[in-house]
């Protein structure tokens, strides 16, 4: 495994890559590398010759009020992770390299970006659109894996991709889950032991309002609030939101249509900490 922090010097890595005819696929994370991460390094074995691993904490994504300065930044372990799940570049850049003195570039994407976890982290999904666009553009990759358990930045990241006519395959990986189901994301280092515990609640809940949905409930709204409270009182967290949305455009479902999917997206505070989770039902 190469180690790589420069953008230009990636860049060429990658051009003449291409130009020996190998297939890149890409992996973006900001390190703190979990089984999750690891699920997606092997899709994207799968599918490339060449595995790029990309760990880089992007700043612009993150709030004013965000975990940023103390988000997890275990490089040697995540470069030994790496190098263990056959990844052949590790691109690590530092920030100043990635946005260096005068940048002003910015990627948006209206619409899908100013709902859920766009409409409460302002700026968040501009930050992401960003940072994945340059990232593509640095390593040139045929596929990209990315993550469902972040099912919104998925959908923004497709649509960017696709709107600005970026040549490559977005593909999707499925959450990895601990026993109790709480989906696995570098932020559960900051729960305690009840807390990881308790927060199997959020899966089980998703998972009760599928079912109510392919039993034949069509009222989204009541089904939401309904998960909501469950979750709410079977963990002891504050529900920030629950909501069924279209699974593509994000936007909020009322009524179910059957032989229709629908995405249920929840958001919780475990005392200080946010978790995220979704799931795709058919009604
Ligand atoms: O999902 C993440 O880890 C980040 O949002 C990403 C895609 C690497 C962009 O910084």
């Amino acid at each position: 495994m190469q180690t790589v922090t420069d953008p230009a010097e990636m860049q060429a890595i990658s051009e003449k890559l291409r130009l020996g005819r190998q297939l890149i696929g890409v992996v973006m994370t900001m390190g703190a590398l979990h089984e999750g991460h690891l699920s997606l390094v092997r899709l994207a074995r799968e599918q490339a010759g060449i595995v790029i691993l990309t760990i880089f904490v992007n700043p612009t994504q993150f709030g004013p009020t965000e975990d940023f300065h103390r988000y997890p930044r275990p490089f040697e372990q995540d470069a030994a992770l790496a190098r263990s799940a056959g990844v052949d570049y590790l691109f690590a850049p530092e920030a100043g390299a990635m946005y260096p003195e005068g940048f002003r570039a910015t990627v948006s994407c209206s619409g899908i970006s100013d709902l859920f976890e766009g409409e409460k982290r302002p700026g968040h999904f501009s930050g992401v659109a960003t940072v994945v666009t340059k990232l593509l553009h640095i390593t040139r990759p045929h596929i990209a894996v990315f993550g469902e358990k972040d099912a919104q930045q998925l959908a923004v990241i497709r649509k960017v991709v696709s709107d600005l006519n970026i040549a490559v395959k977005v593909l999707a990986a499925p959450t990895m889950r601990e026993a109790n189901g709480l989906a696995v994301s570098s932020r559960n280092i900051y729960l305690t032991r009840e807390q990881q515990e308790s927060a199997g609640a959020i899966w089980r809940s998703l998972c009760h309002a599928g079912e109510r949905l392919a039993a034949g409930e069509t009222g989204l709204t009541e089904l939401a609030e309904a998960t909501a409270t469950m979750i709410a009182h079977e963990s002891g967290f504050r529900v920030d939101y629950v909501a069924f949305v279209d699974k593509e455009t994000f936007m909020p479902a009322s009524r179910a249509m059957k032989g229709r999917s629908y995405r249920i997206l929840a958001a919780v505070f475990a005392g200080s900490v946010r978790l995220i989770d979704n799931a795709c039902f058919v009604a």
